[in-house]
């Protein structure tokens, strides 16, 4: 993945070599620095083709259009690639006019000092890019009222037209720029371009977008610990039980009394909104829910965030995470062999195996290839382990990752990829091996079954399709 030094270098290296040239060009003892000592025309594709490298290596980044466009990182890279495309602009307008005014020295000197100062400035860009933190991934603020949706049916017809209506469009933005550079013709071409971009038409929104709102794709940035989580399942118990039900499943003892059926809050919620949508959704103060208050009303922001994020791993529990965005493993303090106590979150790097202690179960042989987690509930420690979790909290956490009560967790195991995302688990009394149907490994942060038979199988599939949701939670 691109990381945000490479982002800067890839914004820096265009107007590093425009100042480089420029300063080239100043030592020119004719002083004919625009025409002859700048290359203007290599300095227009120079610059030209760095914006777009910026915005594709910025998307990467930030993982996609709402990444770009709702986040710090995102805004910064989209400002450099706008300076980039100016100074481009700028320098292919001083060629197409040097020949009848190069001969003026203010002219000359006014073209270098406006395409030093644009380099100048996506160079600060670049520093400050390079400065940024992983906070700066995380997404502020959707700029637009709707967001596309993969999942909407959208027919050929309305891509055909939306095609249509952005071919027009690009033609049109080149006629555009040609206009800027014509010397001759220029009210053709700007009549031209009315011309096709009146008729383009573009499809509704609403046949290829879903409306959103500008949380929408905001995460929690809370920290998916087993205290959290059980923070969450007492605040869910105390204030959304009654009417969805102590397990989620919209079976709450008022339910019926109720003028519209609770919702089930299980896989299916979280695989068709968006956490953001949710928490806006139940923070929204005032807004109707179930005849009653909105929940936000009682709860704080971060609270909303605790209940979902209690809800989500209810989810997992419920349907072992086929078909919903994957959950993050529940991240646990642990005593580890060589004396230091972590975290699971800083195990990162390798693979991690969370086995619920079971005392009469058989040893399972250490593998080299992933690190071993015991959750002991304060009981022995197990003897075959690299780390240990002797808390209640942990070993409750896993119970609802599980989806079992915290008594029938004994013998389970879960097992966490590289980045910590919670990827198969096994539940007590299930075959002694990994098989196909433990495994809930998908791309995109989509859980989907895959088939992979065996440790080593299920470990190459974790490692084949990594999940690329940004982890901006805060680490503690
Ligand atoms: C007074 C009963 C009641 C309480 C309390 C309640 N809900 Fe609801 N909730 C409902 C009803 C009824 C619906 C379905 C109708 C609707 O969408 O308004 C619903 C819908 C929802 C939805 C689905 C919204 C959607 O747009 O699909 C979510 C999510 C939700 N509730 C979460 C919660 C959470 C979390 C809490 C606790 C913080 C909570 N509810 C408390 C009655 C309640």
């Amino acid at each position: 993945m691109v990381s945000n030094a490479g982002l800067a270098l890839a914004v820096a290296l265009a107007p590093a070599s425009m100042l480089a040239c420029l300063a080239a060009a100043r030592r020119r003892a004719d002083g004919q620095a625009i025409t002859a000592g700048l290359p203007l025309p290599v300095l227009a594709a120079l610059a030209l083709a760095a914006a777009i490298g910026v915005v594709a290596l910025g998307w990467q980044r930030t993982q996609g259009a709402p990444g770009l466009l709702g986040s710090r990182l995102g805004h910064l890279a989209l400002a450099a690639a706008a300076l980039l495309l100016l100074a481009g602009l700028a320098a292919a307008w001083l060629h197409s006019r040097a020949p009848e005014r190069a001969a003026r020295a203010e002219w000359r000197r006014a073209g270098a000092t406006l395409l030093g100062t644009m380099a100048l400035l996506a160079a600060l860009l670049a520093v400050a890019i390079a400065w940024q933190s992983d906070e700066a991934l995380a997404i502020a603020h959707w700029p637009f009222a709707w967001r596309y949706d993969a999942d909407l049916p959208v027919s050929g017809h309305t891509w055909r037209r939306l095609w249509l209506a952005l071919g027009l469009t690009l033609v049109a933005l080149a006629l555009l720029t040609a206009a800027l550079f014509a010397r001759r013709g220029r009210l053709v071409l700007l009549t031209a371009a009315a011309g096709l971009l009146a008729s383009a038409s573009w499809p509704a929104p609403r046949l290829l977008l879903t409306e959103a709102t500008h949380t929408s794709y905001q995460r929690s940035p809370l920290v998916f610990s087993d205290d959290n989580l059980l923070r969450g399942a007492r605040l869910y118990q105390a204030h959304c039980a009654a009417c969805h039900g102590v397990r989620a499943d919209g079976r709450g003892v008022l339910a019926a009394a109720l003028p519209a059926w609770p919702s089930v809050l299980g896989a299916a919620l979280f695989d068709n909104r968006l956490e953001g949508e949710l928490h806006a959704r139940l923070a929204r103060e005032g807004a109707a829910h179930g005849g009653a208050v909105a929940p936000g009303k009682a709860l704080s922001p971060d609270q909303v965030w605790l209940v979902l994020d209690y809800l989500r791993v209810q989810a997992y529990g419920v349907s072992g995470g086929a078909g919903m965005p994957a959950i993050p493993a529940p991240v646990v303090a642990l005593a580890c062999r060589d004396g230091r106590a972590v975290t699971l979150s800083e195990l990162r790097g390798l693979p991690v195996r969370v086995a619920a202690f079971r005392p009469d179960a058989p040893p399972e042989p250490l593998d080299p290839r992933l690190l071993t987690v015991a959750l002991t509930r304060g009981g022995t420690p197990a003897a075959e382990a690299d780390c240990v979790a002797a808390s209640e909290a942990a070993w409750e956490a896993y119970a609802l990752a599980a989806g079992v009560a915290p008594a029938d967790l004994a013998g389970a195991q879960f097992m966490v990829d590289r980045r910590g995302w919670l990827r198969a688990r096994r539940l007590p009394g299930a075959a002694p091996a990994w098989t196909s149907a433990d495994n809930v490994c998908g791309p995109g942060g989509r859980m989907e079954n895959t088939s992979a038979q065996g440790l080593g199988a299920l470990l190459q599939a974790m490692d084949r399709s990594p999940i690329d949701i940004p982890d901006t939670r805060r680490r503690h």
